[in-house]
């Protein structure tokens, strides 16, 4: 008898025999609920982290194992200790709903129709690069020129897309990346003096290999495209060894330009909340660099004995999304934050984004990281989610073909499987807008350069393009 297959026995046991009431069966879905469902998923599809309704347990399937996993967490994973936070009769419960909930997965649902409707236009969508072309865990797009596009794959492989076709093999020779957990190949960046220079910039999870398990960190190349293979490399970021973790989430890594051609590039905490604090470490940080990789000597702690000089804004815990706004040329940038506590942030040079000594959220296992929400000398978000959306990628749009969203804000969403669309005046978010939803776990959405919105979904893993149909009526 399969593992879950005794703990079934073991309830229906329980139950005949009146030890346990059914009232502890909802008591388990409702504190799997509040506690579990925001990484793993409310249904069997998983979310952040892998549906535990599949009888697959990657890190041992015997009772007292997964019980223990909840007790004491998986520290490195980002699977939260529960143990301070729930009893053993609310764990008792919830290892009940476990076993009854055993081979209830089930494929999510998701959308394929062709069209919709957003309160301003009607949508066509097409299945760009559809997911029998193979794409795996697709992580960003970014575009060369009007028929060329270039998308990441988190397992570690640089993709060409010419006229809406997927080259079917991958570029050669880009670096090695530490793929595991929310590591791999992150963010693709074109240089914006592409057609001069040809340089391609990558974000990617690199890894230290010399203790298991391997430390590892956010490292920033650029490189040039030729013959499909990947050349001139030079490294315009690592962080010093010391500074590496051997923790797999949180990595951050998305990589922007402003008008100046100043490269900026961000950093989670790598799952050790205080060091976002801590100036001397490079994780919880968003970095400003030249593009060659120098410091800009206007940035804001260069020449201090105790920081690093690439930093520009400290205080952040995961941030996924970066966008310079077009008009005005400031930074703006998404934090995937704890339970409650995601933000979109305007990015300020030296500025302190409070985590983890302010926050709207609490930890995912219930617990309260602290009681203030506002502090002197800390910066207040524009916007926050509570629930948490689990926000990814962001993107100002720019383009023609939608010109009532023109200089609104694309915000991918990874568990609520949508987009929004932010209309901003000035600094204040005026209105939100789902124009996309359950047609994957969102990476990123951004306006190519045909004025077309991309969106870069994963399971299934898809591009899609979303073109006007025309004004919907009011
Ligand atoms: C902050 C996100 C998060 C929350 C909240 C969370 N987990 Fe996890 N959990 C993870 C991650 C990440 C892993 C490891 C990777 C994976 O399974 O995807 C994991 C793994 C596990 C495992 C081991 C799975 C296996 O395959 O062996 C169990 C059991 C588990 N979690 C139970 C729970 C329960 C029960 C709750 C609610 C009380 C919960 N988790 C809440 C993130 C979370």
């Amino acid at each position: 008898m399969r593992t879950p297959q005794i703990m079934a026995a073991v309830l229906l046991l329980a139950l005949s025999l009146g030890a346990i009431d059914l009232r502890a069966d909802s008591t388990g879905r409702d504190i799997y609920r509040q506690y579990c469902a925001t990484c793993h998923g409310l249904d069997a599809r998983g979310g952040n982290a892998s549906t535990l309704f599949d009888d697959q347990w990657e890190f041992g399937n015997r009772p007292e194992q997964i019980r223990a996993h909840i007790v004491d967490g998986i520290t490195d994973m980002g699977m939260p200790a529960f143990g301070p936070t729930l009893t053993a009769a609310q764990i008792d419960a919830l290892m009940a709903y476990l076993t009854a909930m055993q081979g209830q997965a089930a494929p999510p649902p998701v959308r394929r129709h062709q069209e919709a409707r957003t309160l301003d236009y009607r949508l066509k969508i097409a299945h760009w690069i559809p997911a029998e072309a193979g794409l795996r865990t697709p992580w960003a797009i970014d575009f060369i020129d009007a028929d060329t596009a270039l998308v990441t794959e988190k397992p570690g492989r640089l993709r060409l897309v010419v006229k809406g076709r997927l080259h079917p093999d991958p570029i050669r020779g880009i670096p090695q990346v530490l793929h595991a957990r929310q590591g791999g190949l992150l963010d693709v960046a074109v240089d914006p003096a592409y057609a001069d220079n040809g340089w391609i910039y990558l974000g990617y999870s690199h890894e230290a290999g010399f203790s298991i398990p391997s430390p590892a960190m956010t490292r920033i190349v650029r490189g040039r495209i030729r013959h499909h293979a990947w050349t001139d490399e030079e490294v315009i970021f690592e962080a010093a060894r010391r500074t590496y973790t051997s923790s797999r989430h949180h990595y951050g890594t998305r990589i922007v330009f402003d008008a100046q051609g100043f490269l900026y590039f961000s950093i989670g905490d790598r799952g050790q909340q205080e060091q976002a604090q801590d100036l001397s470490r490079p994780n919880g940080k968003i970095h400003r660099l030249h593009r060659d990789g120098r410091i800009p000597a206007d940035n804001p702690f260069a020449g201090r004995p105790d920081a690093l000089p690439s930093i520009f804004s400290f205080g952040h815990r995961n941030p996924q999304g970066l966008a310079i706004h077009p008009q005005n040329g400031t930074l703006w940038a998404l934090e995937h934050g704890p339970r409650g506590g995601d933000e979109l942030n305007r990015i300020r040079s030296g500025a302190n984004y409070g985590w983890p000594v302010i926050t709207y959220g609490i930890n995912y296992n219930g617990t309260v990281i602290t009681n203030r929400r506002q502090k002197e000398g800390l910066e207040q978000p524009i916007y926050y989610w509570r629930p948490s959306t689990a926000v990814c990628g962001l993107n100002f749009y720019t383009g023609d073909m939608f010109p009532f969203w023109r200089q609104g804000l694309l915000v991918a969403n990874l568990r609520y499987r949508d987009v929004r669309l932010l209309s901003l005046a000035d600094e204040r978010v005026i209105h939100e807008e789902v124009i996309l939803k359950d047609y994957g776990r969102v990476r990123e959405a951004v306006g190519g350069p045909d004025g077309a919105v991309y969106v870069v979904v994963n399971k299934p893993d898809e591009i899609l393009r979303l073109s006007s149909r025309g004004q919907a009526p009011q």
